[in-house]
């Protein structure tokens, strides 16, 4: 919905040469997008009118969540990307010029209006953000809260839990398996999609356990892994490795339910959780959640994030894209399993 008041209403004529690079939504993909969905577009960029600010973008997210807003029904409560329309997603950047008292220029800001080189908008879209908390400003995106929210408001994690973790090796799961083992988890176990993502959990992020998702069956490697089962499940997957987890679930076990990158990386329908009667027999728990339902803990894991990074008790790694125009090729490769930790966009050189 557009209105006058909106932070997303059309650009204001310029009275300057400026212009910048956006990303649009060119077609529908039927099941994964592709890069010819996507097209490069040059617009005029205008000067803030009252109210507004103008910022530079430096940094944007990529999400294996912006692979669903590209279809007719996205399935997620977010809006879909719009045909014709420039794609929006998380963005940090530096105020340019501001007609609004409340930010200057030279702030720093984190924002949604990702997937174009300047964004022109009301104040109320931009949170100015310290420049200061972070050596790398991507790092204000929100994925490390959807790792702990998950963890210990929605699985109820409590020390002493053996903790397993899909897709590990990337953004949200590689901080997951951190956090439990921080919060006190007895045995923090993890899958990834190579060996050398397998490597990596165990080298560089601490995990004491991790298996090739490939080298099936998952269940099998999740018992090996899993001797005396597991009591968390932090589930960004779904499909095989759900059920999976479900089978080597202790009694009173919890899944957190954050993604579904079986089904994000092919576009066809997830085949579901299996047998539900194992779930009644062991009272297992399994709840899906998003994670703007758990913004009240923000400032809480933001002192914990930035404490951990800074005594190195907390590992984060990122990929980053150069260029505004390898994004989309990017975001399929992302969810191909091209890409370790944190993926994001450096924009504007
Ligand atoms: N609930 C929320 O509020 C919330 C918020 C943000 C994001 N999310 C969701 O959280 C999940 C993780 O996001 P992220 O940013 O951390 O992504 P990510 O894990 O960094 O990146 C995607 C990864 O998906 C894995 N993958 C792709 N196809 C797979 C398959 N068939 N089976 C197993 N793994 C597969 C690949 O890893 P391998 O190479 O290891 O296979 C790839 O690296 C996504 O589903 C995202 O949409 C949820």
């Amino acid at each position: 919905m557009t209105t006058s008041s909106s932070p997303f209403r059309p650009y204001a004529p310029s009275s300057n040469s400026r212009t910048g690079l956006e990303i649009h939504l060119a077609s529908r993909p039927s099941g994964l997008p592709t890069p010819d969905d996507f097209r490069l577009a040059e617009v005029p960029v205008p000067d803030p009118a009252p109210g507004q600010v103008l910022v530079r973008n430096l940094y944007m997210s990529l999400d294996p969540g912006m692979v669903l807003l590209t279809a007719e029904h996205p399935g997620v409560p977010a809006p879909r990307y719009e045909l014709g329309e420039v794609l929006y997603g998380d963005a940090v950047g530096e105020v340019v010029a501001s007609a609004e008292p409340s930010l200057a220029e030279g702030d720093l800001v984190a924002h949604r209006l990702g997937w174009r080189e300047y964004a022109v908008a009301g104040a109320e879209a931009f949170r100015k953000v310290d420049r200061t908390a972070y050596p790398n400003p991507s790092l204000h995106f929100g994925f490390g809260l959807v790792a702990y929210a998950g963890l210990l408001r929605v699985a109820e994690l409590k020390p002493g839990d053996t903790v397993f973790v899909s897709s590990a090796a990337g953004a949200i799961g590689g901080l997951a398996g951190q956090i439990a083992r921080l919060m006190g988890a007895a045995r923090v176990i993890g899958s990834a999609g190579s060996a050398e993502k397998v490597r990596y959990l165990t080298e560089r992020l601490g995990f004491d356990a991790a298996f090739d998702h490939h080298e099936g069956p998952v269940l099998d490697r999740l018992r090996e892994a899993a001797p005396d089962g597991i009591d968390v499940y932090f589930d960004n997957v779904g499909g095989e490795q759900l059920r999976a987890a479900i089978e080597v679930m202790n009694p009173h076990g919890r899944i957190a339910v954050c993604g579904a990158l079986a089904r994000q990386s092919t576009g066809r329908p997830d085949e579901g959780p299996g047998d539900l009667l194992t779930v009644v027999g062991k009272r297992l728990t399994l709840r899906g959640f998003t994670v703007r339902d758990h913004m009240d803990l923000a400032a809480e894991f933001g002192e914990l994030f930035r404490d951990r990074l800074r005594e190195g008790s907390l590992v984060y790694d990122e990929t980053v894209i150069d260029g505004l125009r390898n994004a989309p090729r990017a975001l399929i490769d992302l969810v191909r399993g091209a890409y370790t930790g944190k993926t994001v966009v450096r924009l504007g050189g």
